[in-house]
Formats: C-alpha cells, sequence, structure tokens
C-alpha cells in the first residue's frame, strides 16, 4: 500500500475514531435499547449498531472502493480479501460496555489484500487509543511500544484469557487448560478482545488465548502484536484466516510454541 495513502487512511480512521468515542459516551448517559443475539448473554444495543453506522458511512462516503466488514452487519458481504478491507467492531466488550460502563474498545483493522496495514484499538472510556502502522511500530498514544521481551518463560508469565476456556466441553481437552492456569503466575479475564490484545503489545499482558474468536475481535490486535515482535496463530498452529472465526493464541514466540505443543488438544 502506498505510504502516503496509508498515512490519510490513518489520519481519517483515527478522526473517526475519537468522534465515535465521544458519540458513545454521550449515548451511554441515555437509555438504549438492548438486544440478545445468539444466545441470552450474547448483547447487542443501539449503541452498538449506531456506531458501525456511523463508521460504514464515513468509509463509503470516503473510500468507496473500499470494503468493510462489521460485526453488526452494516458492513458489506465480504469473501475474498482482496482490495483494501476496514474491519470494525464497534464496540468489543459490549457486556462491559452494558454492565461495568468501561472496558469496552473500538477496534478497527485495515488490510490491503490480506495484508494488517493499519490497527487501532480505543479503549472508550479511558480515552487511550493504542495504533500501528505495518513496519512502524505500534504506540499507546504517542509513546512507542517496546519489542516484547524474548527471555519470558510461561511460568512467570500472566495470561489473558477468557473464564470460559476452563468449562469442560466436546471441542478441546479443558483439563490442559487447566494445567496451562496452574502453570502459569496468574490468569485475566478483561472481556474485551481487542483489549486484550492492545495489553500484549503493551507487554503487561503475556499472552492471550481465546475462543472462537471473529475476525473483528482480532484484526486490529494482530497488527498491534505483530509491531512488537509477537506473534498471533490459530490454537492449531495453522496461521489466522480473516474470513472465519477461529481459537486465537497471540503472545511473544516462545510461549506460543509451548502453549500450542503442551496444553492445546482438540478432541
Ligand atoms: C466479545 C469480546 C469478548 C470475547 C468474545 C467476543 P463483543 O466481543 O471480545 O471478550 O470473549 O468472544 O465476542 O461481542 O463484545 O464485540
Ligand atoms: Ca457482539
Ligand atoms: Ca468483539
Ligand atoms: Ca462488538
Amino acid at each position: 500500500m502506498d505510504i502516503a495513502i496509508r498515512q490519510q487512511i490513518f489520519e481519517d480512521a483515527k478522526e473517526w475514531i475519537y468522534q465515535a468515542g465521544q458519540q458513545i459516551r454521550e449515548q451511554m448517559n441515555n437509555p438504549y435499547e438492548i438486544d440478545t443475539k445468539s444466545n441470552a448473554n450474547d448483547l447487542v444495543t443501539a449503541v452498538d449498531k449506531s456506531t458501525e453506522q456511523f463508521f460504514a458511512e464515513k468509509i463509503r462516503g470516503t473510500y468507496p472502493g473500499h470494503s468493510i466488514v462489521g460485526e453488526e452487519g452494516y458492513g458489506d458481504k465480504v469473501e475474498s480479501l482482496d482490495g483494501t478491507l476496514w474491519i470494525v467492531d464497534p464496540i468489543d466488550g459490549t457486556m462491559n460496555f452494558v454492565h461495568q460502563k468501561r472496558n469496552f474498545a473500538i477496534s478497527i483493522g485495515i488490510y490491503h489484500d490480506g495484508i494488517g496495514e493499519i490497527g487501532l484499538i480505543y479503549n472508550v472510556m479511558d480515552d487511550v487509543l493504542y495504533s500501528a502502522k505495518k513496519g512502524e511500530g505500534a504506540y499507546r498514544e504517542q509513546v512507542k511500544l517496546p519489542l516484547l521481551r524474548d527471555d519470558v518463560k510461561l511460568e512467570t508469565s500472566v495470561l489473558g484469557l477468557n473464564a470460559q476456556l476452563v468449562c469442560e466441553n466436546k471441542y478441546y481437552n479443558a483439563k490442559k487448560i487447566q494445567q496451562l492456569i496452574r502453570d502459569c503466575r496468574g490468569t485475566r479475564s478483561y472481556g474485551s478482545a481487542a483489549l486484550e490484545f492492545a495489553h500484549v503489545a503493551e507487554g503487561i499482558l503475556d499472552g492471550y488465548v481465546s475462543m472462537r474468536l471473529a475476525p473483528w475481535d482480532i484484526a486490529a490486535g494482530i497488527v498491534l502484536v505483530e509491531e512488537v515482535g509477537g506473534v498471533t496463530v490459530q490454537a492449531t498452529g495453522k496461521p489466522v484466516n480473516l474470513l472465519q472465526n477461529s481459537t486465537i493464541l497471540t503472545t511473544n514466540k516462545q510461549i506460543k510454541d509451548r502453549v500450542i505443543d503442551h496444553y492445546i488438544e482438540f478432541n
């Protein structure tokens, strides 16, 4: 992607994120509709929808040749990663948005022909933007994030993981995940995949594992983590496919191999 064009896209995306964040902070003070999707705990609100619509209008108005994938369905029906693709999660951590009124983020990953060019994750209530451009490093606000340390061992790691991971299920061996929890130093569950990726990039989590994440949960985070020398793979060890949901591990290279080899066992 042309560097000048990418810079313009980056500036526009940043401006729209700050505008959308302001709108979310205003809308959450008034009553808003809350619906459920796949089950009673899978929430979506009018604010998720209006925020995604806001981005879809801005992107289509400014970049009519680009495609959009969004969680709430205001994007395009995308079947390939060709061209420039905006992968948008208008609110990542809707349950946190509704119940906690904090710990949620806007996540936007911008890809060109399948390559992650820009990642933006905005912690709306803390007003903190994590950003990255391929080859230019990752930032928390204006501060460049250092490369991940390559000497962090599993035994001294703090891992982000979804507590659902440890429940018995028919897909993988939950006992192995329980052993992972015993073997690492500690675990945290923030309830926003995008923020957990940002925390891995920031080095305050040493890794993050979660089941069945969607492209919009991870698209921005992948770019951020890659820019600090980390890796994101499917739990099988295969590369991520941004056209489907997958079980994801994002971390430094040493922990990645250890977790995949010893703690993830699919049935
Ligand atoms: C969810 C959050 C959550 C993760 C779920 C996602 P949403 O996204 O990222 O942390 O565990 O799998 O669906 O629905 O709040 O955008
Ligand atoms: Ca959702
Ligand atoms: Ca999400
Ligand atoms: Ca969402």
